[in-house]
């Protein structure tokens, strides 16, 4: 991976890049004189390390040929034949928040493709810069083959002039700790279902957990499963020739306050099982672990950066196949603490190992806060589109800090409603609930039937429906096409503002 060097001095002999922001009303130069013309052209951020005077001039000279606006992410080179630096980056910064820096951040690091090594100049109040910027290049710089072949040589080194690195040490440990989980995150949702079963999923758990006395891991087999009653979980696991696990990672630092359960749903291929998806929607169901890679991830980004609360997560792992083990549409589940459910539809599969790990969570782990993710239902993406996340909550205090942090991390979700007037769509003639209502509101009625799970948690429980956002169609901002890792920032984020 990219490395990310703070230093004070002095500029690399090779690439320099210098931020430059838009003009208009809001730009310094327009509060200094107001009726200057030039306020309305885009021009160079002050930096915190002075550039030579030389440079600088240079680079002001030649900004308005460039045509920059200096929106987030422009990029243009100017070389310098002879000189040092050799060549001169100018790179758009926007508002120069937090968010434009981390899109700055990406498109360089896709530019700087062929160089080995860039400095970069940051401005004196260079804490939300660097926060962004080093997440966009890690984010952006990221890539996924599973072949050497094709494999472009990477940028391997930025240097960021800043006028205190020790100061910014901390800042930068943040952003290196969440792109690295995050990456992590995008490398298991990528891996093709081939590798990765739940006995594969759960062996990488331990691998990233292994040398960490502090993080304790549980994995459970089949036969813990059947032995504590974990039906709906065995259930969607009974089709596939590899069995269900259930993986249960504790971060508990000493002192912690607060307990927050994780949960995320684990389908490592979801083909719909006997009621079978077709072509097109089942071409990308190796995501269907999406949730339980970003609740793993984020557990593993909290011990890390050593947050002081404690985080449990399970993650319940199983395969969704065609077979003559395949559990039927029809079936009734019972579901671990003895809630039962017919289900009329074997890809609604989701539902039924989430119930399991909710209810074990409100009955056994009794923690303060209950969040889980996963990629639930295809109406995530018909009401709010390829990008954002529906957050359901009964707490507003809640819902409110979690889309804060999902935001201020660079993410996107909405809070929708657990409408009551949907709940009788849950009834079975034969079970207590149904897990399949086909009358609509498909995100909203997966996630009332969730809640019935919670117990004691109801209304401390948030349900994260992120199948829109855990993949990107397209390269745009940090996210690279493929797996976008979405939830892991958020998640830490929001673990940071707990005590
Ligand atoms: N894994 C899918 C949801 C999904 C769809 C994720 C598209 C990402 C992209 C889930 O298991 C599923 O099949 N949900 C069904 C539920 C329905 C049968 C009640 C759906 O959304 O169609
Ligand atoms: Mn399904
Ligand atoms: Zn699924």
């Amino acid at each position: 991976m990219l490395v990310i060097r703070l230093v004070s001095g002095p500029a690399g002999p090779d690439a320099l890049v210098l931020p430059v922001r838009p003009g208009g009303p809001d730009s310094p130069d327009s509060l200094i004189s107001p009726d200057s013309t030039a306020s309305l052209e885009p021009g160079l951020v002050p930096t915190a390390v002075p550039i030579g005077d030389d440079v600088r001039t240079e680079a002001a000279a030649v900004l308005p040929a460039t045509r920059l606006t200096g929106a987030a992410g422009e990029l243009r080179e100017h070389l310098r034949p002879g000189g040092s630096p050799a060549r001169l980056w100018l790179l758009g910064v926007g508002d120069g928040d937090e968010r434009d820096w981390r899109t700055a951040g990406a498109a360089l690091a896709r530019a700087a493709k062929d160089e080995t090594q860039i400095t970069i100049a940051l401005p004196g109040e260079a804490t939300a810069a660097l926060r962004g910027l080093a997440e966009g290049l890690l984010l952006g710089s990221y890539r996924f083959r599973l072949t050497e072949a094709g494999k472009r040589p990477a940028l391997a080194e930025v240097a960021v002039l800043v006028d205190d690195p020790d100061a910014l040490a901390g800042t930068l440990d943040a952003a290196r700790a969440t792109a690295e989980t995050t990456r992590l995150a995008r490398d298991l949702t990528n891996m093709p279902s081939s590798t990765k079963n739940p006995e594969w999923f759960a062996a990488q758990v331990a691998e990233a957990a292994s040398g960490r006395p502090d993080l304790h891991l549980r994995v459970r087999g089949p036969e813990e499963l059947a032995a504590e009653g974990f039906g709906g979980l065995l259930a969607v696991g009974g089709g596939s020739a590899t069995g269900p696990r259930l993986v249960e990672l504790d971060w508990r630092p000493e002192g912690a306050r607060t307990h927050v359960v994780l949960v995320g749903k684990g389908i490592t291929f979801d083909t719909g099982g006997i009621s079978i998806k077709p072509v097109p929607a089942m071409k990308l169901m190796r995501k269907d672990m999406a949730g339980a890679a970003a609740v793993i991830a984020a557990t593993l980004g909290a011990a890390e950066l050593r947050l002081p609360v404690r985080v449990t997560t399970l993650a319940p792992l199983a395969e969704n196949m065609v077979s003559g083990s395949a559990f039927r549409p029809g079936d009734v589940i019972r579901h671990y603490g003895g809630l039962t459910s017919e289900s009329t539809n074997s890809d609604a599969e989701g539902r039924l190992v989430l119930a399991d790990a909710l209810a074990y969570a409100a009955r056994e782990l009794k923690p303060d806060l209950l969040i889980d993710l996963a990629t639930l239902t295809g109406a995530n993406a018909v009401a709010l589109g390829k990008r954002h996340a529906a957050l359901y909550s009964e707490n507003d205090t809640l819902a409110a800090g979690l889309l804060d942090a999902i935001t201020a991390a660079g993410e996107r979700a909405w809070r929708m409603p657990l409408a009551d007037d949907y709940v009788e769509y849950l009834a079975s003639e034969i079970a207590d609930l149904h897990s399949s209502p086909a009358q609509g509101a498909g995100s909203v009625v997966a996630a009332l039937f969730l809640r019935e799970f919670t117990g004691d948690l109801r209304d401390r429980w948030a349900h994260l429906d992120m199948s829109a956002p855990s993949w990107s169609d397209d390269t745009h901002g940090e996210l690279v096409k493929g797996a976008t890792g979405w939830g892991v920032r958020g998640l830490l984020r929001w673990l940071a503002t707990l005590d």
